[in-house]
């Protein structure tokens, strides 16, 4: 039987779900206030984020407007960073690499994809998603099997 549409949004929706708890652990709204949802999409993270207080900018050339965010319709830079306190990607495909070199400057929270051919080492994603975070000296931890935090050096202790 094989894996259809419906089954992928719901695990998509459990997916999303729990990366917003995720962020809201371990980078409050209170001390984190503005988002950048890199490759945000049609904004499903940026809905659950803004409900938790969070004021979001979805980067995105296809990107949607949701109820309470801003969207920059265009890609993602990695200076885009200074102007936010916390950057976050689901499934940001063609952004990941720049996601994550803005780690060096920026918390990060990201789900890799699962799209080899956006890695330079065409291994599974979330291996190296982590050898370019090591590259880029950046620290990071996961969070249960696909969420990972990355941040600059020294940045939180
Ligand atoms: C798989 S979708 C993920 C969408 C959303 N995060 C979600 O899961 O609902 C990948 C998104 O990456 C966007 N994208 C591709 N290249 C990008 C770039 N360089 N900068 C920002 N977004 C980009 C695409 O337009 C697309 O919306």
């Amino acid at each position: 039987m094989g894996f259809g549409y419906a089954e992928l949004r719901k695990v998509h929706r459990r997916q999303l779900k729990e990366m917003a708890r995720a962020i809201k652990k371990r980078f409050p709204s209170s001390e984190f206030p503005r988002v950048a949802d890199v490759a945000g999409g049609d904004g499903r993270l940026t809905s659950l984020l803004i409900k938790e207080g969070y004021r979001v900018t979805i980067i995105d050339p296809a990107g949607c407007k949701v109820k309470g965010s801003r969207v920059l319709k265009r890609k993602f830079l990695v200076r885009d960073a200074q102007d936010y306190d916390l950057l976050v990607g689901f499934y940001p495909c063609q952004a990941s690499q720049k996601l994550l070199r803005a780690a060096k400057y920026k918390p990060v929270v990201f789900h890799p994809c699962k799209c080899r051919h956006h890695w330079p080492g065409g291994r599974d994603p979330r291996i190296e998603a982590q050898a370019f975070m090591k590259k880029q000296g950046v620290t990071y931890e996961r969070d249960g099997s696909f969420i990972f935090h990355a941040w600059p050096n020294g940045f939180l202790t």
